[in-house]
């Protein structure tokens, strides 16, 4: 029993407290009352009513009325697994963070994957994007990158994510279709929103019908800073490799699977791991500076944009490996909470505008779902750390904190913790001199040039499925205007996807939607990239 032994320094997470096995003990109530009879009710003579008074029937009952919380209102059908970490060398000179401070340090890791818009009973091998959220047990606190198996996402600011989650989901009068792209609501909000051709692009391509979990890729979507201890900051786009290699399903056998076994992906990712075959991913950083970053002809604070290999490499830091399955999903896959607002010193955000409502957004969802504000209780969530804090009491507290003193400033002796100053995480303080107005930056409107470079980069055969994609879902839109909109979109990308799409639907190609910018197409030639990792 006890966690697997990970390693030369196996730092585990301390799961072994909680861990119940009930093999040969006698069965009780909650109270630890043995319990003598768990087939029959009290009753008032055999054929009778039941008695009030039977405690044991009641609590019975009332936990198993109690037993479902609500799913996630995004990712609710997933499957997770633990593992650990590995950096292959130090860092330093880039990132405190002390998960990356030397060669062959571990850290122990549990990982949720995830499909977006079905509910938690839905099938695995539908078209959508798949989560990729990886909590590390670091010796500093929890680092969560919660990211996807696609590189850019459908809009640009926080402000739209309730909007573009209501036209993913069911449509709200008759609560339908489950789990598929394929309805007019959908099509409707990305036609209006040109932003999200890019992201529209990678959906109808093969990367959103993943084989496997263990053959997804993975990428943190936003830029993020590194911070080393000299307090200098690079950017940072984060990058999971499958070493099994990047594969995906044809559209007819994900089809077929998805009604002859629905748990396709979980299934594999657990038989997997239970053979031994345990999955591999490695972390990959493109690191750049800020002035970089103000040459390339995007805005790397905008989310629907990559930041091409070409312009900058990708740099393998470390790599993880998933080797055992949860004991119980409920207790660790669904319960487990992952968050943005999840970083260590070292590790710090950006102004993009989604991340910066995902900061928000997490934690709170979390108090719902999970039942209050001591969630970060629960052990799947526990740091491997102790947290020593003036946060009290609230549902389901299980800390029992010591000491009158559960405030600051205080001079009275016991149970306070002091600040760690230097020690401990402070933001990296970037120097902002800008009016505060609602709107976009000018270069957040190019919407095409990124769609046609992924397209560019597509072989022929994942053209062709991108445009059978693209003529399956929209000839299941009703509204014709809606399927005009799309292919104007298509027409900004390349000629041939839009004329491909447009043939396979039977209508004529509209014109392309107005361009929201005058600027020039970029010019992804590539440029002498600064490797920062070359010493
Ligand atoms: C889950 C909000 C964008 C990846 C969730 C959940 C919420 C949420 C409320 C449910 C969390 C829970 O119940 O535990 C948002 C908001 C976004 C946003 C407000 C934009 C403003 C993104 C993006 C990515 C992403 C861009 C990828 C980079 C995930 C993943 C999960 C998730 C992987 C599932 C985590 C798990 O496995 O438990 N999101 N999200 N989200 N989100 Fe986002």
């Amino acid at each position: 029993s006890g966690e697997p032994i990970i390693g030369e320094n196996p730092t585990v997470a301390p799961l072994d407290r909680v861990r119940v096995d009930a093999s040969d003990q006698v069965l009780t109530t909650n109270q630890g009352v043995a319990v003598a009879d768990n087939q029959h009710s009290l009753k008032i003579g055999l054929r009778g009513p039941t008695a009030m008074e039977d405690f044991i029937l009641r609590e019975k009952l009332t936990h198993f009325d109690h037993e479902r919380i609500p799913e996630r209102v995004v990712h609710a059908r997933g499957s997770a697994a633990h593992g650990y970490f590995e950096t292959y060398e130090s860092l330093t000179d880039i990132t405190r963070a002390n998960l990356f401070s030397e060669a062959g340090k571990r850290t122990p890791v549990f990982v949720r994957f995830s499909t977006v818009a079905g509910e938690r009973g839905s099938a695995d091998t539908v078209r959508d994007v798949r989560g990729f959220a990886v909590k590390f047990y670091t010796d500093e606190g929890n680092w969560d990158l919660v990211g996807n198996n696609i590189p850019v996402f459908f809009i640009q600011d926080a402000m739209k994510f309730p909007d573009v989650v209501h036209a993913v989901k069911p449509e709200p009068h008759h609560a339908m279709p489950q789990a598929s792209s394929a309805h007019d609501t959908f099509w409707d909000f990305v036609s209006l929103t040109p932003e999200s051709t890019h992201m529209l692009l990678w959906q109808m391509s093969d990367r959103a019908i993943p084989r496997s979990y263990r053959t997804m890729q993975g990428f943190g979507v936003h830029t993020f800073r590194l911070v080393n201890a000299a307090g200098e900051s690079v950017f940072c786009k984060f990058h999971w490799t499958p070493l099994a290699g990047t594969h995906s399903l044809v559209w007819d056998e994900a089809v077929k699977i998805s009604g002859a076994d629905p748990d396709f992906h979980r299934r594999d990712l657990w038989e997997a791991i239970e053979a031994g075959e345990f999955p591999e991913w490695e972390l990959g950083l493109q690191l750049f500076t800020e002035e970089q970053a103000n040459s390339f002809p995007f805005d790397v604070l905008d989310p629907t944009k990559i930041v091409p290999e070409e312009l900058v490499p990708v740099t393998r830091v470390g790599k993880m490996t998933l080797n055992r399955n949860p004991d119980n999903f409920f207790a660790e896959t669904e319960q487990v909470a992952f968050c943005t607002a999840h970083i260590v010193p070292g590790i710090d955000f950006t102004n993009d505008p989604l991340l910066q409502g995902r900061i928000h957004s997490y934690l709170d969802t979390q108090l719902t779902r999970l039942g209050g504000p001591n969630f970060h209780e629960i052990p799947i969530n526990s740091p491997i750390v102790p947290v020593f804090n003036n946060q009290r009491d609230g549902f389901h507290r299980q800390a029992i904190h010591r000491g009158r003193v559960n405030y600051e400033p205080n001079s009275l002796a016991g149970g306070c913790p002091f600040q760690a100053g230097i020690a401990g995480f402070s933001s990296f303080p970037e120097t902002i001199t800008e009016d505060k107005v609602r709107g976009k930056p000018e270069l957040f409107a190019d919407h095409y040039s990124q769609a046609r470079l992924f397209w560019q980069s597509q072989s022929v055969a994942e053209q062709l499925h991108i445009i059978a994609a693209f003529r399956f879902e929209l000839s299941r839109v009703q509204f014709p205007a809606i399927r005009q909109r799309v292919l104007s979109l298509l027409v900004n990308v390349d000629p041939i996807l839009a004329e491909g799409v447009a043939d396979g639907l039977g209508i004529d190609l509209p014109a392309p939607a107005p361009l929201a910018t005058n600027l020039p197409t970029p010019n992804y030639e590539p440029s002498p990239a600064l490797s920062l990792l070359a010493r």
